[in-house]
């Protein structure tokens, strides 16, 4: 099919923004970029992608919004608690032969998974030997997750899930309520650093043992998958553990030899031993 004047733009807009800002988003999926964008447009009152493109390069001010509309920041405390479950019931057990964990939250979003994890991992006996890397390439969303405030009305849901992923305290025990907040409990963030990293144009920045990567790779097209299954393998320690969650798999990765399946439904991988 011909390129509409629309893709022109939207592939203009992409390269200006990692000439500029350094974000590459050449390798996401079109289809949801451009939904996004078109957002974006309609958000900052621009007629084209064009003057989007404009605003853009004269104004470093919109660029954490723009991040923003071409990132997905839909998370939850222990979404999907069936994951959770089963990084406790069969992942843990294997962590707790270890005197020292690192954890990688990629695509950390603001911080609910990696918190999630940390609440896990204190109800596990396993927080004081583990240090927690949330990473992500979106500076408002890692803003939020350093803060730990969350909106009181998602706390029902929260705790639900919490619930049903075999949560053997209670959640209240972790935040404080205040003026229409969840402030969680900043004992749960001193094991952790977030920090700025893209899985598209960043290095392995540390040997970890567990990798939890989710709802990131389904943005991304098939090449840009394989780089990030790349890095996570690299840092992996031998017979490290990735999770992926249900809606995502290894089965068309150039790595998938490297990984055997751990616990299927939730895609959750160990590296094999030579790889
Ligand atoms: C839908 S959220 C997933 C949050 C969390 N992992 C979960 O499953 O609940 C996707 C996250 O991936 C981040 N992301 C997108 N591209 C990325 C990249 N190249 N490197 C790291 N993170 C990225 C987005 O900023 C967003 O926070």
């Amino acid at each position: 099919m011909d390129e509409t004047t629309e893709d022109i733009e939207i592939r203009l807009l992409l390269e200006a923004l990692l000439r500029k800002y350094h974000y590459d988003f050449r390798g996401y999926s079109m289809a949801s970029m451009t939904r996004r964008l078109r957002q974006a447009r309609e958000h900052f009152g621009e007629p084209t992608i064009s003057r989007l493109q404009d605003r853009a390069l004269h104004d470093p001010g919109m660029l954490p919004k723009l991040i923003s509309f071409l990132t997905v920041q839909v998370s939850d405390f222990f979404r999907d608690p069936g994951y959770f479950r089963a990084i406790r019931e069969s992942v843990v057990p294997h962590l707790k032969t270890y005197p020292s964990l690192k954890v990688w939250v990629a695509g950390c979003s603001a911080g609910e998974e990696l918190y999630s994890l940390a609440i896990l991992f204190r109800e596990e006996g396993l927080e004081e030997r583990t240090i927690f890397y949330g990473t992500d390439i979106s500076p408002e969303a890692l803003a939020k997750a350093e803060a730990g405030v969350y909106d009181l009305g998602r706390v029902p849901a929260f705790t639900e899930n919490h619930r049903a992923s075999g949560g053997k305290s209670s959640l209240s025990d972790y935040y404080t309520a205040a003026y229409g907040a969840a402030v969680f409990d900043r004992s749960l963030r001193k094991r952790a650093v977030f920090s700025d990293h893209s899985l598209v144009t960043d290095a392995v920045f540390a040997e970890v043992q567990l990798v939890s990567c989710r709802n990131v790779l389904i943005y991304f097209d098939r090449d840009l998958q394989d780089r990030a299954v790349g890095l996570f393998k690299d840092s992996l320690s031998r017979k490290g553990f990735l999770g992926l969650g249900s809606k995502e798999s290894l089965r068309f990765s150039a790595h998938a030899d490297a990984f055997a399946e751990f616990v299927r439904a939730e895609r959750i991988y160990q590296k094999r031993g030579g790889a």
